[in-house]
């Protein structure tokens, strides 16, 4: 994996892995934006809080994304308004300013050294057929109180159509941006890195369970792992997972465009600038795939790459990696208690909005267990049962689901016959059981079972970030089968091959 952030800065701190069992009135598993927003305001709330990452600070969904710091979601508020009311959009919009503003005043209060700028969003067409769509999101957003207008002015060197533009919003980098929020909460709260969770168990107290054997007990779980890795409220199957292949390469500052953006296109296209050891570089996300479908996100990585070079001249992309989200059933993420009066606390389904959703999210969930008054708590709940608003496309994804489950089971996804470059992975099936295996740079194979340990769909390769991903639910896991990212909490097992010759 060759992600961009962080981009700039000294060494990252780092923290101590769990060692012995603790007592805390919280406990957060997760130390991204969620996990260490709420760790934050419930430390300042008075409460005694401990954060269990199970890899580094800030690594992992919040350090993959292109971090534009804005409530421009793409055509999302003509939807909400139509599908769930003006008043429940108005809160998404309220929400998502509100954590603007929020991250702009931990940025300035803690001195974090993140590369925080103000910067116009926009949202583009390039064909003449998607300005009516721009125009009437522009409308809503507007009746929303947000701050948009339609242009047809935008600083990009190739022609567009119209644009939706948002002042007022920002950008930064979110590792450092972390880095820093964890600093200031380590100073008097319990920061762990390398801990990962494998058991929670809901009770007064609720017992949180480590891979090492340590545990911790506290009074409420925040569950921040981007999916909840807990079973509670079944939330794997009320958001399906995505990806996006992501870019960054040098760009000549004479082409680098001010601005965040988004193209409406497809494959759609979000980019922006950054900055780094005195050089300029466009940071890129590219189309969207379904994780573990190899060929998809290799077409779209080269895409990406294509359009990175024929509109900004960027002839070598230096860092490259995926980024992979949940899009949750009726457009709203799910904040909140995993069910009615429980202990533990979920947030998933940012729909690759997790920076100010993500923020929105750990104020929300340190004022539930705070007891404050929480406005825009209500619109998501997390245990709201409300028609599936994104009714056909949800279908089809836990259809496609529910395909894998019977695909995966009963047949081979690959012919056996395959054979490996260094870099590449293949499902095989040998003497009846699916094998993940992989060939690495030195030509060394790994061989691991390939069913998913959630709950038993078969892993297809990422190539781009050489792990093994599941297309049910989104987990992830690294060549050596450990666990990049839920729901799945244990490792793929481990499998000998025979030697060549001795079948
Ligand atoms: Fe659920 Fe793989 S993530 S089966």
């Amino acid at each position: 994996m060759n992600q961009y952030w962080p981009s700039a800065g000294g060494p990252a701190p780092t923290y101590p892995s769990l060692q012995g069992d603790l007592q805390v009135d919280v406990v957060v598993i997760g130390a991204g934006i969620v996990g260490l927003t709420a760790a934050e305001l419930l430390r300042r709330g008075g409460k005694r809080v401990a954060v269990l990452e199970a890899l580094r600070v800030g690594r992992q969904a919040t350090g993959k994304s292109t971090a534009k710091i804005t409530s421009q979601h793409g055509l999302t508020y003509r939807k909400l308004i139509d599908d769930l009311g003006e008043p429940r959009a108005a809160d998404y919009a309220a929400a998502n300013q509100a954590a603007i503003r929020r991250i702009e005043g931990f940025v300035k209060e803690l001195a974090i050294d993140c590369a925080f700028e103000h910067k116009a969003a926009y949202l583009y067409g390039r064909a003449e057929e998607s300005v009516p769509a721009l125009e009437a999101e522009v409308e809503a957003a507007l009746r929303l109180g947000l701050p948009a207008s339609f242009t047809r002015e935008l600083p990009l060197p190739f022609p567009v159509a119209g644009a939706i533009r948002f002042d007022g919003q920002a950008q930064f980098d979110p590792v450092r941006y972390l880095d820093g929020l964890a600093a200031a909460f380590a100073r008097e709260g319990q920061l762990f890195e390398n801990t990962r969770v494998t058991k929670v168990e809901s009770g007064e107290p609720c017992r949180v369970e480590t891979e090492s054997g340590a545990t911790v007990t506290a009074d409420h779980v925040v569950v921040a792992t981007q999916i909840p890795t807990v079973p509670d409220g079944m939330f794997f199957a009320k958001a399906y997972p995505f990806a996006h292949p992501m870019a960054a390469g040098r760009v000549d500052p004479a082409r680098a465009p001010d601005g965040m953006f988004k193209s409406t296109d497809e494959p759609s296209h979000s980019f922006r600038v950054d900055r780094r050891n005195g050089e300029t570089y466009l940071v890129a996300a590219g189309g969207t795939y379904k994780p573990g479908h190899t060929e998809e996100a290799t077409e779209l990585a080269e895409e990406l790459e294509r359009f990175l070079q024929e509109a900004f001249g960027i002839e070598e992309v230096a860092y490259r990696w995926t980024s992979e989200d949940f899009s949750p059933m009726d457009g709203l993420p799910f904040v909140g208690r995993a069910s009615s009066g429980s202990p533990l606390l979920v947030a998933t389904g940012f729909k690759a909005w997790g920076i100010t959703n993500g923020t929105a999210a750990g104020a929300i969930l340190s004022d539930l267990v705070l007891g404050c008054e929480n406005s825009w708590a209500a619109v998501f709940d997390a245990t709201r049962l409300r028609p599936a608003a994104g009714g056909p496309t949800f279908l089809k994804e836990n259809l496609e689901v529910a395909g894998h489950f019977v695909k995966d089971r009963l047949f081979g996804s690959r012919s056996s016959e395959v054979e490996l470059a260094p870099g590449q992975g293949a499902v095989f099936e040998v003497e009846g059981e699916k094998l993940a295996v992989s060939k690495d740079a030195d030509g060394r194979l790994h061989a691991l079972s390939a069913i998913c340990s959630h709950l038993g769909c078969v892993v297809g390769w990422n190539s781009i970030d050489r792990s093994w991903d599941c297309p049910c639910h989104g987990s992830r896991f690294l060549e050596d089968g450990s666990v990049l990212t839920g729901p799945a909490t244990t490792a793929l097992e481990r499998r000998e091959l025979a030697p060549p010759g001795d079948e």
